[in-house]
């Protein structure tokens, strides 16, 4: 029985995996079961430790008072990262013995994604979360638009499974990629060339929202990028109903150019937000991102994007669109 350390909101603990699975050419699902996994919200993400758990071999060093601790590259470099890797909840249920089930949609580009993608059940991940700010849902009579680049769409696919548990029925998925082979969701059906949305992604739980898929290269669904079907989304509407809001998750130009398209387009918009993220829990500083703040006589403030966001409003943010201030 793995041991829950930490406080009610947030716990470190080793983890079985249960399943480990390709979804796509370079990215796998990974389902780990969680006793005592605290509350959680779509959007925040959880802190893996990307090598075997167990104590690790001290290492003895000389640190003259006026000098650096004499560590040979041998001693300090590792096959294994140092640092544990963010990713965002990919979805959460519930077993029958009370434990959470956990996803974590992975994709793989370096040392730490490598050994998570040979992970096999019976093996344990130690895992810290769930951490930062998730999505803020809003009224139930606005709309919604979840917008999703390649990696992004992992905390969007836990966002759609919550918003169907709260019953919200007008919700719209746009989901893009590189090409069909590196989509990080199953389709059920296939999906329209048009820009139509349909019900054509295996969404989690029982949530059948009608998605638009886009490639960049034409390989599935409407070739081009997903602001364009933002923007034939949006004039299908026709101005009917309440402004949407939209919640994005993606690589960053996608989400300045989501940003910058959102508001020309009149609707509101959260972005999920990714920084290279030493820590995730506020104490390393890598993560820093400005927002705007009128009680700062520059305008805006140093924020963490690890616990001040992943996810931020639109328009807390400063550098959207690439604009930084002089
Ligand atoms: C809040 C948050 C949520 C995330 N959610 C997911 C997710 O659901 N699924 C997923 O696959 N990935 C996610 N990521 C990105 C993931 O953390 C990195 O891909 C991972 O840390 C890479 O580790 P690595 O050891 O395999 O790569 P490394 O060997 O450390 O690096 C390999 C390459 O990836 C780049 N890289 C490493 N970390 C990041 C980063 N944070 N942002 C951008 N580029 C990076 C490096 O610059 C390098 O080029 C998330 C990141 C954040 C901050
Ligand atoms: S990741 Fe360390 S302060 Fe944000």
């Amino acid at each position: 029985m793995p041991e829950v350390v930490g406080t009610e909101t947030r716990c470190a603990v080793d983890v079985p995996v249960l399943r480990c699975d390709p979804i796509c050419r370079d990215h796998v699902a990974i389902d780990l079961a969680v006793p005592g996994f605290p509350a959680s919200e779509p959007g925040q993400f959880v802190q893996l430790r990307c090598c075997e758990s167990g104590p690790t071999e001290p290492i003895e060093a000389d640190w003259p008072a006026d000098g650096f601790p004499s560590i040979s590259d041998r001693q300090f470099a590792s096959s294994q990262p140092f640092l544990r890797r963010p990713f965002s909840i990919a979805d959460r249920w519930q077993h029958s013995d009370g434990a959470a089930g956990l996803r974590i949609i992975s994709r793989t580009v370096g040392m730490g994604t490598r050994w998570l993608a040979h992970l096999r059940p019976t093996d344990t991940v130690n895992l810290t979360g769930p951490l930062g700010r998730g999505f803020a849902i809003p009224p139930p009579d606005v709309p919604l638009v979840l917008v999703g680049g390649g990696v992004g769409i992992p905390p969007l696919l836990y966002l759609a499974r919550r918003l169907h548990e709260a019953g919200r029925t007008d919700v719209t998925a746009i989901f893009g990629a590189a090409s069909r082979d590196l989509l990080p969701v199953r389709l059920s059906s296939e999906p329209a060339t048009d820009g139509t949305a349909r019900v054509c992604v295996d969404l989690p739980g029982a949530a059948r929202y009608p998605a638009i898929v886009t490639t960049d290269d034409g390989s599935a669904g409407l070739p081009g990028m997903v602001t364009a079907a933002l923007r034939a989304w949006h004039s299908r509407r026709a101005g009917r109903g309440a402004p949407a809001m939209v919640c994005a998750c993606g690589p960053q130009a996608m989400l300045w150019a989501v940003a910058q398209q959102t508001r020309q387009l009149g609707l509101r918009c959260q972005l999920c937000i990714e920084r290279v993220m030493g820590c995730g829990i506020g104490t390393c500083l890598s993560c820093v991102v400005r927002v705007r703040d009128a009680n700062q006589a520059a305008g805006w403030r140093w924020a963490l994007a690890c616990t001040d966001g992943p996810v931020f409003s639109r328009d807390e943010l400063l550098d959207d669109g690439g604009k930084a201030p002089a």
